[in-house]
């Protein structure tokens, strides 16, 4: 393109004699009809080279922008320029290098004159450009202040969003629906702006309440370990639990929890109410509503307690290692089981905890992971009629491994008390036990030790358990 424009002035630089002599050689009637065509050729001429010119200090300043905002504000500051300090840059370019060029073929003509005399010209231009020109000084004091930068969610009127772009006319925000909206600076600047910047720990709250009947120290914890789980939530701080209002229906109360990423701040509000929900749900915590719901909470508290129905009995026996007991056996075992749901992702079981009891999956699956360099590996899936916490249960060591649930998962939990009556009667249980968590113990290590440290190991096992629950 610059080859071209210098291509275009050179010819014109060097044709322009011959121009001359084929445009003004005819007979004029009279020096001044001469003089006039003359004049409209200069003019026309001078009109090409300025155009011509323009094209090239255009190219220019474009090639300069480039230079200075992609290449040496970038390497200086590590971050783009702002496109508005750009077009800034662009528009005084272009009316410099029009000035320039204009008063080098016209030293005579006043633009100064052309600009500021002309009020009427001035009041119309202003007018019209008001809105616009509001636009810009806003834009500037914006680009100036960096009140909020691309990423941040920010709040504004009735818009939420996360900040996709700032232009010297407005800033463009991703809404929440996934929709765009392009917000005008001069509206920005007019209401008062909630900032939520991305590099920050933003908190957010959760309400919920609780029947008076429910202990507070126990909602705290329950809540506080239910919600410091949940994906998204910070680790850096503990959630704060605490009690907003003693209100009519019940206690009133508030969790405070900080975000990893705050612009996916709706999904994990609704993650930590489904979180407190199944960790009231198995703590016996209830929701207090109007009396109407409180109907149904009864109800659902009778089937979180549920241990006799038909369904546990019948889940219990076809477990393997309860084979053996008898139907009267199995029906007191599943009297001394207790029910628990867990959200798909919650933890039923962490590695290094102490365990005092044993599960039986009775719906839903749950993956067996344990931390390999840094990250979790799955060593077992389990699903309904699997059993898993018998290691800890029957030796008194820590978790071996982490238990999650997959998907929502209800288990039956088994006490160390009601183990312990079984084996009285049923001393084969502990021998087939022992070679389950011998098998499970070389699945844990990554490279499997061969068949004689297994059956070593099974044996060790054996005298542990029978130790731990004092039968030697
Ligand atoms: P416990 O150590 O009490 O807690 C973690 C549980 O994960 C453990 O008991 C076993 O029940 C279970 N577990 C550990 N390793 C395996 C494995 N390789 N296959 C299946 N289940 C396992």
């Amino acid at each position: 393109m610059i080859a071209l424009v210098v291509l275009s002035l050179y010819l014109l630089h060097a044709f322009e004699p011959s121009l001359r002599a084929n445009f003004l050689h005819g007979a004029y009637p009279s020096a001044v009809a001469e003089q006039q065509a003359t004049e409209s050729f200069e003019m026309v001429l001078n009109i090409i080279r300025i155009v011509l010119w323009m094209i090239l200090a255009i190219i220019i300043i474009r090639a300069l922008s480039v230079f200075f905002f992609n290449v040496v504000f970038r390497l200086r500051k590590g971050y783009e320029a702002p496109v508005l300090i750009r077009n800034i840059f662009s528009v005084i370019g272009y009316i410099a290098g029009f000035v320039i060029i204009f008063k080098t073929f016209y030293p005579d003509v006043g633009l100064g004159a052309l600009f500021t005399t002309s009020a009427v010209l001035g009041a119309i231009i202003g007018l019209a450009l008001q809105d616009t020109l509001g636009n810009f000084f806003a834009g500037i004091s914006i680009h100036a202040d960096k009140p909020f930068q691309v990423g941040d969610v920010i709040a504004f009127g009735a818009w939420v969003g996360v900040v996709e772009s700032i232009t010297w006319r407005a800033v463009k925000i991703r809404t929440f629906t996934n929709h765009i909206l392009l917000a005008s600076h001069s509206n920005i600047s007019k209401e008062a702006i909630d900032i939520a910047p991305r590099d920050n720990l933003n908190a957010r709250l959760v309400f919920f309440n609780t029947l008076y009947t429910d202990s507070p120290a126990k909602t705290i914890h329950i809540v506080r370990e239910a919600v410091r789980e949940a994906d998204n939530v910070s680790q850096k701080i503990t959630p704060i639990v605490r009690i907003r209002s003693l209100a009519a229906d019940g206690i009133d109360w508030e969790v405070k929890y900080w975000l990893v990423d705050y612009a996916k701040h709706n999904d994990t509000d609704a993650l930590v109410r489904q979180r407190i929900w199944y960790a009231f749900r198995r703590a016996g915590i209830n929701f207090a509503f109007p009396t109407r719901t409180l109907h149904v909470e009864r109800k659902a508290k009778r089937d979180e307690t549920q241990t006799d129905g038909r369904g546990f009995i019948d889940r219990l026996s076809a477990v393997d290692i309860f084979a053996p007991l008898s139907s009267e056996e199995t029906a007191k075992l599943a009297g001394a089981s207790v029910s628990h749901v867990f959200a798909p992702g919650e933890s039923v079981i962490r590695a290094g905890d102490e365990g005092s009891s044993m599960f039986v999956v009775h719906q839903g699956r749950v993956s067996v992971q344990i931390t390999d360099n840094g990250k979790p590996r799955t060593v077992a899936v389990l699903g309904e009629g699997d059993f898993f916490g018998e290691m800890a249960l029957f030796t008194g060591e820590p978790r071996a491994a982490n238990v999650v649930a997959l998907e929502e998962t209800e288990v039956l939990e088994i006490g160390h008390q009601a183990m312990k009556q079984l084996f009285d009667t049923n001393p084969d249980l502990v021998d087939s036990l022992s070679h389950i968590i011998a098998e499970r113990r070389l699945g844990l290590t990554a490279k499997p030790e061969n068949q004689e440290d297994g059956k070593e190991a099974s044996e060790g096992i054996i005298a542990s358990i029978k130790r731990f629950f004092g039968f030697d």
